[in-house]
């Protein structure tokens, strides 16, 4: 069965939002970012949630955020580094959606992430790169199960979408 949505998945920094933004205009879909999902769920920015509520708080919230988001097709979601940590998350994006991961080094995302991490209180720490590389080892596996999965180290984000449009256009 051909699925009309898609989800990117992959970590923080490597330009999900922004290939969201340019696949829904060129596709004439709308996008929906579950970070921002959750900042108006919440009336609070993701920083002030973990802090005032904690990380497993935000998964909560993020969870009913992502089965919202499939509500509604079709739909593009953008969906922040972390959606894939909870199995329901992942099963029912897999089911609903065709869900891509863009993939990168450490070093790729720690150069595209200087200067932006105030939504991501997971990398407010001393050493920003190796927390990267920590959370990635303990994410790869995840990110792995996605339907398709793009290498985008090196790549602006118009060669990111080009190289998003021709894995998906056989299925659209
Ligand atoms: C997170 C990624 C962030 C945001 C939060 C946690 C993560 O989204 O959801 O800071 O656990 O990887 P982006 O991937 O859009 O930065």
């Amino acid at each position: 069965m051909r699925k009309r949505n898609i989800a990117l998945i992959g970590f923080m920094g490597v330009g999900k939002s922004m290939v969201s933004a340019q696949l829904g205009q060129r596709l004439h879909i709308p996008v929906v970012s579950t970070d921002e999902l959750i900042e108006q769920r919440e009336g609070r920015s993701i920083a002030e949630i973990f802090r005032n509520a904690g990380e497993p708080y935000f998964r909560r919230v993020e969870k009913e955020v992502v089965m919202a988001a499939l509500q509604q097709e079709p739909v593009i979601i953008d969906c922040g580094g972390g959606v894939v940590l909870n199995p329901d998350n992942m099963e029912c994006l897999k089911q609903n959606a065709t869900v891509i991961y863009l993939s990168a080094s450490p070093e790729f995302l720690h150069k595209n992430l200087t200067g932006h991490q105030g939504k991501r209180p997971l990398l407010d720490v001393p050493d920003p790169l190796t927390k990267i590389k920590e959370l990635l080892q303990q994410r790869e596996a995840y990110y792995q199960q996605a339907d398709i999965v793009l290498d985008t180290n090196g790549k602006s984000i118009d060669q990111i979408c080009e190289d998003v449009f021709t894995r998906i256009l056989p299925s659209l």
